[in-house]
């Protein structure tokens, strides 16, 4: 296994991180670009002599290590591992916190793929599982029992936009002597960096704004946790679901712009939300940037802008929730969210459709949309056309 640690790229900028970690050009051609390594394996110079370590392409790749690397600069974290999703990613992390007869506390408010994973697959396997409000210090600590060893959130959360004090959560979790995790891939690295803020590990999906482009399904672990890295190192390496060389070239390619894709997104989500405050067909407008959300103080202290993901609830109900979602034309209606083109969907049936009936359950007349970075005047007269009236 080859072991991936930021460079010293650690005293440049992110935006300057963003293009430049972990990406030296090719020393035989001077290529700018390093090349996509599009190999399964790698010839030994007699047994056991490895060129720069590689050996196989399940435990490690130089187009997968050059992603990892960057990954790891830009959440400030020594190592970083990329898996073939971010579920992927949540798998291993959750197989190296948790053991049989050992305590999870989740976010009410995650990705209902995240629930799904937990609960019909490790809870099963003898983990215990309890949903609660992150947002509500005391009902977090209310959750913690003795066996407690992790307390994952997701902030922003999905689909309702709910902010956790990650600085707060981070000092109940360690005083509990729990991992504390933070999905961040709705903010992205470029907007939030957990670590810095005191989690102990980032999870995230790249296939969202990390990538950027709707292209590439990818997910990563990024933690200075060496003990930690190791453990889920060896799970990717023992289970396999390592993300491909292609995939990890494209998302490369894809973070070049995340600095300024996530300035131009969280522009135009507020231009929307506030386009939506007041308007005689929504009853509510969930997005942290507006100064009445309640999580807005914390996410103007933590985040360095509020992204580009929101959700309405229409003074319509199910039906004209439904009716909305289909009459878009620039907002397309599809599973996912983070890339450059503007996306729209209808949790209760899509995104959180495996937690009907759970705490988690989604009410059916809230619209999500993920603002991409198209003309927000042409965005905004999409919504527009499309309410029901
Ligand atoms: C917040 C969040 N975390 C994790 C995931 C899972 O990632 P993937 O679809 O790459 O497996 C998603 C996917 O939608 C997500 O929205």
């Amino acid at each position: 296994m080859t072991s991936h640690t930021s460079s010293d790229d650690s005293k440049y900028g992110f935006a300057t991180r963003a293009i430049r970690a972990g990406q030296e050009f090719d020393p035989t051609t001077g290529a700018i670009i390093p090349p996509i390594y599009q190999t399964s394996t790698f010839v030994q110079d007699g047994v056991g002599g490895l060129r720069g370590g590689y050996e196989y392409g399940r435990s490690g790749n130089p187009t997968r290590a050059s992603l990892e690397t960057l990954l790891a600069s830009l959440e400030r974290a020594k190592h970083g591992v990329a898996f073939s999703s971010g579920l992927a990613a949540e798998d291993a992390l959750l197989r190296s916190t948790l053991s049989a007869g050992d305590h999870i506390v989740l976010g009410n408010d995650v990705y209902g793929g995240t629930h799904r994973l937990i609960n019909r697959i490790h809870v099963p396997n003898g983990i215990e599982l309890t949903t609660v409000e992150m947002a509500d210090e005391d009902a977090v600590r209310a959750a913690i029992r003795p066996n407690t060893k992790v307390l994952w959130v997701e902030t922003p959360s999905n689909p309702l936009m709910k902010i956790t004090d990650v600085a707060a959560l981070a000092a109940i979790g360690h005083e509990a002597g729990a991992t504390v995790v933070v999905d961040n891939t709705f903010a992205s690295p470029a907007l939030q960096q957990p670590l810095e803020l005191g989690a102990d590990v980032v999870v995230h999906s790249t296939t969202k704004y990390i990538g950027g482009h709707s292209d590439a399904l990818g997910g990563a672990v990024l933690t200075s946790d060496d003990e930690l890295a190791d453990k889920v190192k060896f799970i990717q390496f023992a289970a396999g679901a390592i993300l491909a060389p292609m995939e990890a070239w494209l998302t490369v390619r894809g973070i070049k712009t995340l600095a300024i894709r996530m300035e131009r997104h969280s522009r135009s989500a507020q231009a929307v939300a506030e386009h939506f405050v007041g308007h005689p067909e929504v009853v509510a407008v969930h997005y942290p940037g507006l100064a009445d959300h309640p999580g807005h103080d914390i996410a103007a202290r933590q985040m360095s802008a509020f992204g580009g993901m929101l959700s309405i609830e229409l003074r319509g109900g199910a039906d004209a929730a439904k009716a909305f979602v289909e009459r878009t034309e620039l907002f397309q209606l599809a599973e996912s969210l983070g890339g450059v083109e503007s996306l729209i969907g209808l949790p209760a049936e899509m995104t959180h459709a495996s937690v009907k009936g759970t705490p988690l359950e989604v009410s059916p007349a809230i619209v999500r949309l993920s603002v991409g970075i198209e003309e927000v005047a042409d965005l905004i007269a999409d919504l527009e056309q499309a309410l029901p009236r």
